[in-house]
C-alpha cells in the first residue's frame, strides 16, 4: 500500500462536494491502492453542515480513507496538501453569466492563493472549480508566485464530457467510442467546442455529421449547457461536475490513454498563438503526473477565430481583476 495522500476540498459543505467527497474517498479519483487523507475546508457558519457531510462519509467505512480533517482555517486546509480542489465559491443563479460571480469569487482565490503560498507545497496539484473558473485560477496563481504554474489548472472536463455526449447521441454510437475532443478557451459560452480531430469507432468525425450541425448546433448546446441545466434545476451541475473533477485528477495523475486526449484549462506557454500566461483550455496529453498540450493540429480559420474571442474574453478578465492579481 502507498503512502496516503492529502487531497485538500474547499466549499466542502456545498452541492458540487456532496457528490465529490464520496468518490475521492472511494478511491475512483486517485487509484484504488492510494490511501487519502481528506482536508475540508467551509466558512464558519457552514461547519456544522461540514459536521454532518464526515459522519457520513466515517459511515460509509471506506478502506482508504485514513483521516477527515474539518476546518474553518485555511492554513490548516493546506498545510502538507498534495491536490487541491477548489470548489468553495458562490454559483451564478439564473440570467446571470460565470463572470458576473468575479467580483465575489475573485477576492475569494485572492485570499486562498496567498495562504497557499505560504503554507502549501510548491507541487500541490490544483484543479480550480468555482466559478469563473479559468480566472479564478489566474488569480490564485499571480497570489501564490511560489507554486509551480503548471500545477494550476482549471476545470473544462464537464464541458469536454458535455460534448462526448452530444457526439455520441448524434451518431448513435456508444460514449466509449469518440475519442480526441476537444474544448479550446474560458469556461463560459465563448467556450469552443471543437469535433475536428475527432474519430468516432476510429472514422472522422467530421465525415459522420455535417458542418452545419457542428457550428451551429453543438457548439452553442455545449457552451450553454450550464444555463440550461440551472433553468432546470434551479440551481447549478452538481454530480456532473464533481464527476469532471474526478475525471480531470485521474486523467492528470494517473494518465490519459494512448490514443486518445482530454481538455484541461492550463497556463498558456503560448502553444496555437494563445498569450502566455492565460489559465486556456487545450487538448491536452498527462503521463506520470504531468500535461502536455497536443501540438501540431491545424484549425480552420472559423475555429481559429473563436478560440481567439475565448482568449480576448480572459483578457479582458484579467484587466478586470488585476487589482486582485
Ligand atoms: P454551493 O453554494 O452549493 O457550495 C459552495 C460552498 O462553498 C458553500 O458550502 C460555501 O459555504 C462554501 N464557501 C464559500 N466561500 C468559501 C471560502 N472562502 N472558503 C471555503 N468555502 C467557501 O455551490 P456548488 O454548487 O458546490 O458550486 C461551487 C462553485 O463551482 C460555484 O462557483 C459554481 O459556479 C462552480 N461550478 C463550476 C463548474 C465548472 O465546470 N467549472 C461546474 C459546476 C459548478
Ligand atoms: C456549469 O457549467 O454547469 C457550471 O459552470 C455552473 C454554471 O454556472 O453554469
Amino acid at each position: 500500500m502507498k503512502q496516503p495522500v492529502r487531497v485538500t476540498v474547499t466549499g466542502a459543505a456545498g452541492q458540487i462536494c456532496y457528490s465529490l467527497l464520496f468518490r475521492i474517498a472511494s478511491g475512483e479519483m486517485l487509484g484504488e491502492d492510494q490511501p487519502i487523507i481528506l482536508q475540508l475546508l467551509e466558512i464558519t457558519p457552514a461547519l456544522r453542515v461540514l459536521d454532518a457531510i464526515k459522519m457520513e462519509l466515517d459511515d460509509c467505512a471506506f478502506p482508504l480513507l485514513r483521516d477527515i480533517i474539518c476546518t474553518d482555517d485555511a492554513k490548516v486546509a493546506f498545510t502538507g496538501a498534495d491536490y487541491g480542489l477548489m470548489v468553495g465559491a458562490k454559483p451564478r443563479g439564473p440570467g446571470m453569466e460565470r463572470a458576473d460571480l468575479l467580483k465575489d469569487n475573485g477576492q475569494i482565490f485572492s485570499s486562498i492563493g496567498k495562504i497557499i503560498n505560504e503554507v502549501a507545497s510548491p507541487n500541490m496539484k490544483i484543479c480550480v472549480v468555482g466559478n469563473p473558473a479559468n480566472t479564478n485560477a489566474y488569480i490564485l496563481m499571480k497570489n501564490a508566485p511560489k507554486l509551480n504554474p503548471n500545477n494550476i489548472s482549471a476545470l473544462m472536463r464537464l464541458d469536454h464530457n458535455r460534448a462526448t455526449y452530444q457526439l455520441a447521441e448524434k451518431t448513435n454510437q456508444p460514449m466509449h467510442t469518440i475519442k480526441k475532443m476537444t474544448i479550446w478557451g474560458n469556461h463560459s459560452t465563448t467556450q469552443v467546442p471543437d469535433i475536428s480531430h475527432c474519430t468516432v469507432d476510429g472514422k472522422k468525425a467530421t465525415d459522420r455529421v455535417d458542418a452545419t450541425w457542428a457550428n451551429e448546433e453543438f457548439i452553442p448546446k455545449v457552451a450553454k449547457r450550464g444555463a440550461e441545466v440551472i433553468a432546470a434545476r434551479g440551481s447549478s451541475s452538481a454530480a456532473s461536475a464533481a464527476n469532471g473533477v474526478i475525471n480531470h485528477m485521474k486523467s492528470w495523475v494517473l494518465g490519459t490513454e494512448n490514443d486518445n486526449w482530454v481538455s484541461m484549462a492550463v497556463c498558456s506557454d503560448g502553444s496555437y498563438g494563445i498569450q502566455p500566461g492565460l489559465i486556456y483550455s487545450f487538448p491536452i496529453t498527462c503521463q506520470d503526473g504531468e500535461w502536455s498540450i497536443v501540438q501540431g493540429l491545424e484549425n480552420s480559420d472559423f475555429i481559429t477565430q473563436k478560440m481567439q474571442a475565448s482568449e480576448q474574453e480572459l483578457k479582458d478578465e484579467a484587466e478586470t481583476c488585476a487589482d486582485l492579481c
